[in-house]
């Protein structure tokens, strides 16, 4: 089967690799639900010279029958791992397409001199022994969990709010990091590093810029809350509310540098965060969040939170050298 690059999408291409998404979701709803149509055009548009992603598309009839996509950040070059994920309409498994994307994609990282690529993926899937049949390797398993703000006892955020340790105030921003902050919130992204041992690129000012402006760039809302010492960032954490209007948005990184751990500068900020969020977006009314299995002291913050599992979800890495 031919296997297309779709380096500048038409209109009708974007609505035939949605129409994927749409049906490999409506297969399993363990999936969760798809994106948005103007989401998924947004990440195809964003597809110009320079992009961060690339995208394949197996053609059938009058549409796709499965779809892939390779992000590379850091630009071209870069020795990060790039990101893959593969979809497949679920009549059209078991036939060599998933396989025949990750060989095109696989080109495309030799050709960008990435030594490395990852997958994010449910647990107890087809993507399980997919992945492991293209000599990927589970790095890290993550822990879904969900909480919906009307379960949250009544005074629980005021009361965790006003327990705040002496010494440390919270800032908060919306959308890419103020230039103050860039560098202290790059070294305290950093300290997630042992979490996230295969990445081992250090954070810096330019790419956590980066981050913001991507999240920017698909539509979605970067929201920030910070804890600060002495003026410098201590700890951090960070929502994403998705463009579209759903109801339901996504936790992402939250850390406390080395030397303010212990004293629960993390349920503090997020109790912050959930503060900001009743307030100020009444739209949502539920966040999701991922835990690493071995790291049992945000599980347990979260635990406190309220927040309830979920799903488990992998991160599975491969060496470019040992792609098909
Ligand atoms: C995972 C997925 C992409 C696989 O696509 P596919 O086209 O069915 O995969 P292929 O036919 O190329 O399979 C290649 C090999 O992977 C393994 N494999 C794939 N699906 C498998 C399954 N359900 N059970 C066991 N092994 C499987 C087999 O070794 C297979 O070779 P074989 O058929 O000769 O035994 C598809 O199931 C899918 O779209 N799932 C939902 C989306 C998703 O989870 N994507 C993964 C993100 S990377």
């Amino acid at each position: 089967m031919d296997v297309i690059e779709l380096s500048d999408p038409t209109d009708a291409q974007i609505r035939q690799w949605h129409d994927v998404l749409v049906a490999v979701s409506a297969g399993d709803p363990s999936a969760g639900p798809a994106p948005g149509a103007e989401h998924t055009a947004a990440r195809l548009l964003g597809a110009d010279r320079g992009s961060p992603e690339r995208f394949w598309a197996v053609p059938a009839g009058d549409g796709f029958a499965a779809v892939a996509a390779l992000r590379l950040p850091g630009g071209p070059g870069a020795d990060r791992p790039g990101e893959i994920d593969v979809q497949v309409r679920p009549e059209r498994r078991r036939a060599g397409l998933g396989r025949s994307l990750v060989r095109s994609a696989a080109g495309a990282l030799r050709a960008d001199g990435r030594p490395g690529v990852i997958a994010q993926v449910s647990a107890g899937t087809p993507a399980v022994p997919f992945l492991e049949a293209h000599g990927f390797t589970c790095v890290l398993t993550l822990r879904g969990l969900v909480l919906r703000l009307a379960d949250l006892p009544p005074g629980r955020v005021a009361g965790l709010l006003s327990a705040g340790p002496s010494g440390y105030t919270l800032v908060r921003w919306r959308g890419t990091v103020p230039d103050e902050h860039a560098g202290a919130l790059a070294r305290a992204k950093d300290a997630m590093a042992d979490l996230v041992e295969y990445e081992g690129v250090p954070w810096d000012a330019d790419r956590v810029r980066e981050m913001g402006e991507l999240v920017a760039k698909r539509g979605d809302s970067l929201y920030t809350v910070a804890a600060l010492h002495d003026g410098a960032i201590a700890g951090f954490t960070e929502l994403v509310v998705p463009a579209g209007g759903g109801d339901r948005a996504a936790q992402y990184d939250t850390a406390v540098v080395p030397e303010h751990r212990g004293r629960r500068l993390g349920i503090w900020m997020k109790a912050a965060m959930l503060d900001w969020v009743r307030s100020e977006l009444p739209g949502i009314r539920e966040i999701e969040t991922d835990n690493a299995g071995d790291n049992p002291h945000m599980l347990a913050v979260n635990e406190e939170l309220g927040f309830l599992p979920e799903r488990e979800t992998r991160e599975y890495h491969a060496l470019v050298a040992d792609l098909p």
